[in-house]
């Protein structure tokens, strides 16, 4: 119960301070009912005491006056020089009545000093409770007969009920000191189990969180691998699928586009040597036309399938001549155009390429503008092509991208999917810049993924 047994900032110090706070509320309430229970008892046991012992004083006064009153009215003078008569009659009063003292008064309360001076018990002891009768002569009050009652033995008497009281006092005080003290002891300890069952138990969520975090932790850095695997392996598609389709453009370039070149002078050489207007002239003439036709087509599918102008002059002549293409009387296109020296793999310069002919079109095609800037940077990580017109601009949607077509949406695949990143800044009335940055660091065409191309 001692608040010594809790070591000073223990962990449940708030429990500490509660059975504190109870105790020092309770300790005056426990004083109050130790006083009332052990004094009230005692206190009115000697009120009762005193009180009959005052009625019984007032008996005699009142006796005791009468008394003084007959012998004053047989002796009116006489009475006062020998009152030997009148003392032994009240020194009855003393002995029968349990008076500790009589005293007789005149009418101005000055004590009458009979003889031998005042009548009182020898058992007149300790505090005395004094009450007076009048002396009535003729109706009219000639003085008092004052009586004392001693009060010692009322006093030893509540003395005396004070011990049991006492005792019945401290138990009570004690029951209600200790009992509840002594719940919240108990009730503070359940407490303090609780907390540690649950320290143990925050403990072990603790652990469980922690253990769930680092294999989340772990699922994560796996699939950021996975991620960088996907995206390189998308790298290395895009790359394959530009090379497989540049070999098909060579090759329907060299071998179909020769042969047909090859058939095409011939036909124009049946066309001069047959007969004019022969049969053989018109056929020739016909399947002339038709080789050309078919000459057209497979220009037009090796332009589609690949920009075989890499493979001839390189990424900076290929912009080059598409800018002059764009070129017009009102349209001034300005270039500063730089790869590094060992030039960007055939992937990178693919999505340099193709992002600067759909973003010169896209410029043709909506911008109305009258200037555009096209630059090539080199930086130390990447390679920055930025295309930008002085144009009427557009509201960007959700992306970034206008609204409609393939175009913007395309170019941000293409680079994305070799890690860069495709930004647009445009406003109504504001021109449009295409804003692209690629990692330097790419497949290279060989395969070999830890390569890094340019340098
Ligand atoms: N430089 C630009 N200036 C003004 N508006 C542009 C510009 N570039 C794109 N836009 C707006 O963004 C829209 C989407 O362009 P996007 O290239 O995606 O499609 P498109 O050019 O309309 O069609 P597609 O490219 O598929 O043939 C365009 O229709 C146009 O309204
Ligand atoms: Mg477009």
């Amino acid at each position: 119960m001692s608040e010594k047994t809790v070591p000073e900032g223990h962990a449940l110090s708030g429990k500490v301070g509660l059975r504190r706070y109870l105790s020092a509320r309770m300790l005056p309430l426990v004083v109050l009912l130790l006083v009332l229970v052990s004094a009230s008892a005692p206190l009115a046991y000697a009120a009762l005491q005193a009180r009959g012992l005052r009625e019984q004083a007032r008996a005699t006064a009142v006796q005791a006056a009468d008394a003084v009153a007959r012998e004053v009215q047989e002796r009116p003078v006489l009475w006062r020089y020998d009152a030997g008569k009148l003392l032994a009659h009240l020194r009855a009063y003393v002995d029968n009545a349990g008076a500790a003292r009589i005293e007789i008064a005149d009418r101005s309360g000055v004590r009458i000093p009979l003889d031998t001076g005042s009548i009182t018990s020898p058992a007149a002891s300790g505090p005395l409770a004094w009450e007076a009768a009048p002396i009535v002569l003729n109706e009219e009050v000639v003085g008092h007969a004052w009586v004392a009652v001693s009060l010692a033995e009322a006093r030893a008497a509540a003395l005396l009920l004070l011990g049991p009281f006492g005792l019945l006092g401290v138990g009570l005080a004690g029951l209600l000191y200790f009992i509840p003290l002594g719940a919240i002891t108990r009730a503070e300890r359940r407490i303090e189990q609780s907390q540690a069952a649950l320290a143990r138990f925050n403990q072990t969520l603790e652990q469980q969180v922690a253990e769930r975090s680092s294999q989340l932790g772990e699922a994560y850095e796996q699939l950021r691998q996975k991620e960088g695997r996907l995206r390189e392996l998308s790298a290395r598609a895009v790359l394959l699928q530009e090379a497989e389709r540049r070999v098909i453009a060579r090759e329907l370039h060299d071998s179909a586009g020769q042969a047909l070149t090859a058939i095409r002078i011939n036909l124009q050489l049946m066309v001069q040597l047959a007969e004019p207007d022969s049969k053989v002239a018109k056929m020739a003439a016909r399947t002339l036309t038709i080789v050309d036709a078919t000459l057209e087509e497979i220009r037009r599918a090796v332009s589609m399938l690949g920009p075989a102008i890499l493979d001839d002059v390189g990424l900076v002549a290929a912009i080059e001549r598409l800018c002059d293409d764009f070129e017009r009387e009102d349209l001034e296109i300005s270039r500063e155009l730089e790869v590094p020296d060992g030039g960007l793999s055939a992937a990178l310069e693919s999505v340099c390429y193709r992002v600067t002919q759909e973003a010169l079109t896209n410029a043709a095609r909506h911008a109305g503008a009258n200037e555009l800037r096209v630059v090539l940077r080199v930086e130390p990580a990447h390679i920055v092509l930025e295309v930008r017109d002085n144009g009427r601009g557009f509201v960007p949607g959700e992306r970034g991208e206008g609204s409609g077509g393939r175009g913007l949406v395309g170019m941000r695949e293409r680079v994305e999917l070799l890690g860069g990143n495709l930004r647009i800044d445009t406003a109504p009335g504001a021109g449009t810049a295409i804003h692209v940055e690629l990692p330097r660091r790419a497949l290279s065409d060989d395969g070999d993924d830890s390569a890094v191309v340019v340098a």
